[in-house]
C-alpha cells in the first residue's frame, strides 16, 4: 500500500484551494449573487443550473444533483482518482505532498523519482531510435508496417538496442539509480547466484521497438516493446510499478481524450499498432488494454469522457470471448446514457490491418454499424440453445437473468426485460418474479442523489448534520460535548467529530468537513445533506440548530432513563447507575 497522506494535509489544502478557480479553469463561471453559475459539465442543458459556491467551496448542479468539493470536482470531471486529484491541487497551489509512513516501507521512495528516471529513459529510447547505429532494422520494420515517420514521433516510439546493459550504462550510474531502475521495471536484477556482473542489473528491453505508456496526465509511466520482426515474446510490457497499473491505464488514454471527447465516444482496441494505425488513418480516439481484460476502471475512466464506448474485437472465437467478457464487466456500468458497442472484424484481420487495406472511411462506416450491447448479450445467450425447444427458452431465461439483473435500473434494463418476454414466452411479469427467485443479490442504489435538493422529512440527527455541513460557524454554539458522545447511533460520531473540527476554528466550510469524512460509508450521504434544502431562514438557523441539538440529547437522555429503569425493575443496577438514574430523573424534573 503506498504511503498514506495525512488528513491534516488535506484539510490544508482544502482549505487553500479555491472551488471557483479550480472549475473555472475547465468550466468557465459567471458571477450571481453570492454563488458562480454554469451550464452543467455533467449532463446536458441549456439553462445554466450548475453552481458553484465560494463560502461552501462545494459545488452542486440543481439539474442533474452533480455535487462535490474541489476534489470531488476533479475525480468527476478529469477522471482522475482521489490521489491524482489531491496531486493537481496540491501543485496548483505550491504544496508538497507529505506522507505518512505506509505500511509498507519498499515504497517509501516518493514516485517522483521514478517518474524522473522514467521519463529520462523515455527520452534516451526515443533517442536510440534516431541515433543508434542499430535503428535501422527498427526503423524499417515500422516503415514496413506502413507507419510514417510523423506517428512514430507523434508517439514517441523509441528503440531499445540489442545490448543487457546500455540503458543500465545510459541512466544507471549510481547504485541509487539502478535501484530506481529496477523499481520502475527498467532493468531486472541479476540472478544473485549467478555471476553477477559490475552493475548487478541488466536491461528488460532489448532489440524491441518500445511504446511509451502515458497516464492521464500525459507522464510516461511504463513501456511496451514489441520484438522487431518474429520472435517471443512478441510484446513485452513493464511489470506492474508503483507508477504503473495494468488493469487501470489505457494506452494512448492522454492522447485520445481530446478527440474522445468531441466524438463522444471511445474506441477500445487490443494492441499499440492498432492504435497507431488508426491514427494514422485520422481516427483518434482509440485506446488499447495493456494485453490483460477490460477492468471496470477502464470503463470507469472512458465513461468520465464520453457515454459510449465501443470495443473492437477480432471476429474470431478468442475475440469474441474477449468481448463476452468485457460485457459482463460493463453490466453495473450501463446507467442510463451509456452505451456500449461491439465491433468484430472479420477472421484474421485486426484494426490496423484492416484500416490499411479499407481506408479510415470504411473502418468509420464500420464503427457507425457497432453491434450494440444488448444485441450482443441476446445473440450470444440464443447460440447456446436450441430457440425451437420450451426447454431452450427456458435455458435461455436462466442465462440471462442474472445477467440483466445486474444493469442499474435504467431504461435499457426495461428494454431487455421486453426483448427477453417476446423471445421466450414469458410475461414480464413472470420474469421479474423468476428474477427474485433468482437469488441474485440487490444493486445498491445508485451514486447519485436524484435532480433537485432534497427537502423531505430526515432525523433529528441528519438536520442537525446537514445544518453544520452547511453553516460550520454553528459548531461553536454546542457547549457540552461530553453529553452528545454519549449519543449511540450509526452516523452520530459524525456529527460529534464534525462539531470537533467546527469549535473554536476560523475558516471552516463545507469542503474541508466532507473531505475529513471521505472514507466514512456515509460520505454519499453527507454530500446529500451538505446540499439538503432546509428551508431555514438565516435568522433562525442558530436557534434552530440548538433545538435540534437538544433533541438528540433528549431522546438520548430519554432511552438511556428507560434502559436504567428497566434493570432498576429487575433490581440488576450497580451504585454508579444508580448515580446516574438519579441524575436523569432530576434532569428531566428541572424546568
Ligand atoms: P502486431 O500487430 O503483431 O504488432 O501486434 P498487435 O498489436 O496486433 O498485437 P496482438 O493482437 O498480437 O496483441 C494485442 C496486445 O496484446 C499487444 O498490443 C500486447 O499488449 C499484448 N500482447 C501480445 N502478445 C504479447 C506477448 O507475447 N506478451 C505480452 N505480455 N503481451 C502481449
Ligand atoms: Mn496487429
Amino acid at each position: 500500500m503506498a504511503d498514506r497522506i495525512p488528513n491534516s494535509f488535506i484539510d490544508e489544502l482544502v482549505g487553500r484551494v479555491d472551488i471557483v478557480e479550480v472549475i473555472d479553469r475547465s468550466v468557465p463561471l459567471t458571477r450571481k449573487g453570492r454563488e458562480y453559475l454554469a451550464c452543467c459539465p455533467f449532463h446536458d442543458e441549456k439553462t445554466p443550473s450548475f453552481t458553484v459556491s465560494p463560502v461552501k467551496q462545494f459545488y452542486y448542479c440543481f439539474g442533474c444533483g452533480a455535487s462535490g468539493t474541489a476534489i470531488g470536482f476533479l475525480m468527476d470531471y478529469s477522471n482522475l482518482s482521489f490521489l491524482e486529484a489531491v496531486e493537481v491541487l496540491a501543485d496548483s497551489v505550491g504544496l508538497a505532498i507529505p506522507r505518512e509512513p505506509g505500511s509498507s516501507p519498499k515504497q517509501a521512495d516518493p514516485p517522483m523519482q521514478l517518474l524522473e528516471i522514467v521519463g529520462q529513459a523515455n527520452q534516451w529510447f526515443q533517442h536510440q531510435l534516431r541515433k543508434h547505429p542499430d535503428a535501422d532494422t527498427a526503423v524499417s520494420y515500422l516503415k514496413s508496417r506502413g507507419l510514417v515517420g510523423e506517428m512514430a514521433a507523434s508517439f514517441g516510439i523509441g528503440f531499445a538496442p540489442d545490448s543487457w546493459n546500455a540503458l543500465t550504462d545510459a541512466l544507471g550510474r549510481s547504485l541509487q539509480q539502478r535501484e530506481q531502475m529496477a523499481k520502475a521495471g527498467l532493468v531486472a536484477q541479476k540472478d544473485p547466484d549467478g555471476v553477477a556482473g559490475d552493475r548487478g542489473v541488466y536491461d528488460r528491453f532489448r532489440g524491441r521497438i518500445i511504446f511509451p505508456i502515458e497516464d492521464y496526465r500525459g507522464r510516461v509511466v511504463g513501456f511496451g516493446g514489441r520484438i522487431i520482426g518474429d520472435g517471443e515474446p512478441k510484446y513485452l510490457n513493464s511489470p506492474e510499478t508503483p507508477l504503473f497499473h495494468k488493469g487501470a491505464e489505457l494506452y494512448a488514454l492522454h492522447r485520445a481524450r481530446k478527440e474522445i471527447g468531441i466524438r463522444q465516444r471511445s474506441l477500445v482496441v487490443e494492441g499499440y499498432m492498432d492504435v497507431v494505425g488508426l491514427a494514422q488513418y485520422g481516427i483518434d480516439y482509440a485506446v488499447a488494454t495493456l494485453g490483460t481484460a477490460t477492468t471496470r476502471t477502464h470503463l470507469q475512466r472512458l465513461f468520465r469522457l464520453a457515454p459510449e464506448i465501443i470495443f473492437c474485437f477480432d471476429g474470431d472465437r478468442a475475440g469474441r470471448s474477449a468481448a463476452w467478457k468485457a460485457l459482463q464487466v460493463a453490466l453495473p456500468e450501463m446507467h442510463d446514457k451509456r452505451q456500449i458497442g461491439f465491433l468484430f472484424l472479420p477472421d484474421g484481420e485486426d484494426p490496423d490491418t484492416i484500416v490499411r487495406s479499407e481506408g479510415g472511411d470504411a473502418f468509420q462506416a464500420r464503427v457507425d454499424n457497432r453491434t450494440p450491447f444488448s444485441d450482443f448479450l441476446l445473440d450470444h445467450l440464443t447460440r447456446q440453445v436450441d430457440m425451437n425447444h420450451l426447454d431452450g427458452k427456458a435455458k435461455l431465461v436462466s442465462l440471462a437473468l442474472p445477467l440483466v439483473s445486474q444493469l442499474p435500473d435504467s431504461v435499457m434494463k426495461e428494454m431487455m426485460f421486453a426483448r427477453l418476454s417476446a423471445l421466450s414466452g414469458l410475461t414480464e411479469i413472470q420474469l421479474k418474479k423468476a428474477r427474485s427467485a433468482n437469488l441474485v443479490p440487490p444493486r445498491a442504489a445508485g451514486r447519485k442523489a436524484g435532480p433537485g435538493p432534497d427537502s423531505g422529512q430526515i432525523s433529528p440527527l441528519a438536520s442537525a448534520t446537514s445544518l453544520l455541513l452547511q453553516n460550520p460557524a454553528l459548531g461553536a454554539l454546542v457547549a457540552d460535548m461530553d453529553e452528545l458522545r454519549r449519543i449511540k447511533m450509526p452516523g452520530s460520531e459524525i456529527l460529534v467529530g464534525m462539531i470537533g473540527l467546527c469549535k473554536g476554528k476560523e475558516g471552516q466550510t463545507t469542503a474541508r468537513l466532507l473531505e475529513a469524512f471521505r472514507d466514512s460509508p456515509h460520505h454519499e450521504y453527507l454530500e446529500r445533506l451538505a446540499v439538503r434544502a432546509n428551508l431555514i431562514d438565516e435568522d433562525a438557523l442558530e436557534s434552530q440548530f440548538k433545538d435540534t441539538i437538544s433533541r438528540l440529547l433528549e431522546n438520548q437522555a430519554a432511552q438511556h432513563r428507560m434502559a436504567l429503569l428497566e434493570k432498576a425493575r429487575r433490581n440488576m443496577l450497580d451504585p454508579a447507575e444508580k448515580e446516574e438514574l438519579a441524575r436523569l430523573l432530576q434532569a428531566r424534573a428541572k424546568p
